[in-house]
């Protein structure tokens, strides 16, 4: 019998957890460090790689995704090797897809061809603005003009090129948001991520914002404002989200991504990637340690994971819903019972639906344009 994971596909996740400055909004599992020796990290994930095969053999991978911190910081060559040994170790889809994201300021041109050369089929890019400005305000070390160029060499590589913006930043008005997001999609070429700039614990402005020093943000009127706008826009435009902040022509969304929202089951290597893994019918959690040198050290000791946690039937039916709610496809309900052993919660899903917060259409459920907007209510009305 198939199991659940298979609805979803399997994916690979390489996280690369260095950048060459920390931006002031940022939480990922990204340092700065002077010095990195691309070898001893190189042997570390082909060392996981193995052990990670020696799980799973026979799965086909549909997607592996280079994530960080900054993965265009890695050598060509050392992304060849890894690419290489997923090959060996893996049967492959005939679309496999092989994203690596990039930081427009840490790219030449000959790189780029280089990664292609490795296998790479897609690039992600990390432009956050479209003016100087407020890339200086979020940090970012390279101009908007770097930003264009760094795009344009990627796309003479690559078919596939997406970037990412981050948008209800600093003193932004709706009106600045809007010709931005229109410049934004007269570049792009299938996809683009929006993101609304989000303040994180523990990171710079984090601090700032707690000090009372970080001015100029949008209320949540003007949030959901900009949020509503972008959606018009991108639909207007022919870049209707796939996702919350995800926005895809047809056929052009990110596989690997779609992975973790349809629930399938993804291997994480890297200091501190996330795992879901089915071994023996059981689905697992996995978390490798996210200090880099304390990755590194675990690697040739089989230490670089924290203990694993099983997920219980309950845990995954939330999980599949707080994954599969992002969505604009939403979730099979027949595939919720099957994963919590029971039927979702009719009269929640009778209520959101009188307050127009989601749909039913067949057997799917599906969050409306406003339901959107407040995720978590909606998700948290659903669970027993
Ligand atoms: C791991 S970074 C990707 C690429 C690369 N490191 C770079 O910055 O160019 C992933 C993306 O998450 C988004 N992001 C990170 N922190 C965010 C925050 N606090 N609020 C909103 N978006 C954020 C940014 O758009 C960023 O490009
Ligand atoms: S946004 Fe990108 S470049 Fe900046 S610190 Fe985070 S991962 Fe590094």
């Amino acid at each position: 019998m198939a199991e659940d994971w298979q609805q979803g596909g399997f994916g690979l996740y390489i996280h690369w957890p260095f950048c060459e400055a920390k931006c002031p909004y940022c939480d990922f599992n990204s340092h700065v460090s002077r010095t990195i020796d691309q070898r001893a990290w190189r042997d570390a994930y082909l060392s996981e790689l193995q052990r990670a095969a020696d799980e799973t053999p026979g799965r086909v991978l549909n997607a592996v995704f280079f994530g960080g911190g900054t993965p265009s910081l890695m050598d060509p060559d050392v992304v060849a090797d890894i690419i290489s040994a997923i090959r060996g170790h893996w049967p492959t889809a005939n679309d496999l897809e092989i994203t690596l994201e990039a930081n427009p300021g840490s790219v030449e041109a000959g790189r780029f061809a280089a990664y292609r050369q490795a296998g790479v089929s897609r690039v992600s890019m990390g432009i956050q603005a479209l003016n100087d400005a407020d890339l200086k305000r979020l940090g970012r070390l390279h101009s908007a003009q770097e930003a264009m160029i760094a795009f344009d060499t990627a796309r003479s590589s690559f078919d596939r090129v997406s970037f990412d913006l981050i948008y209800g930043r600093q003193d932004q008005t709706a009106a600045q948001w809007k010709a931005e997001l229109k410049q934004a999609l007269s570049l792009a070429i299938d996809h683009i991520s929006l993101y609304q700039l989000t303040i994180e614990q523990g990171t710079a402005f984090g601090d700032r914002y707690a000090r009372g020093k970080l001015s100029g943000l949008p209320d949540e009127d003007l949030g959901a404002d900009m949020f509503a706008m972008t959606q018009d826009i991108c639909n207007e435009m022919g870049m209707p989200a796939y996702e919350v902040s995800n926005h895809a022509r047809d056929g052009a969304q990110s596989r690997h991504n779609l992975i973790y929202w349809r629930y399938g089951d993804y291997i994480g290597i890297g200091p501190g990637a996330h795992g879901r893994i089915t071994l023996k019918g059981q689905k697992l959690a996995t978390v490798a340690y996210s200090n880099p040198q304390r990755w590194l050290d675990g690697v040739s000791k089989c230490e670089s994971e924290k203990p694993r946690a099983m997920i219980s039937r309950s845990e995954q039916a939330t999980e599949f819903l707080l994954m599969g709610l992002r969505l604009k496809e939403g979730v099979d309900l027949n595939r919720y019972a099957a994963i919590a052993g029971h039927e979702i919660d009719q009269n929640a899903v009778n209520h959101l639906q009188d307050i127009g917060m989601a749909a039913r259409e067949g057997d799917r459920l599906i969050v409306s344009d406003q339901g959107v907007i407040v995720l978590n209510a909606v998700i948290e009305t659903l669970l027993p």
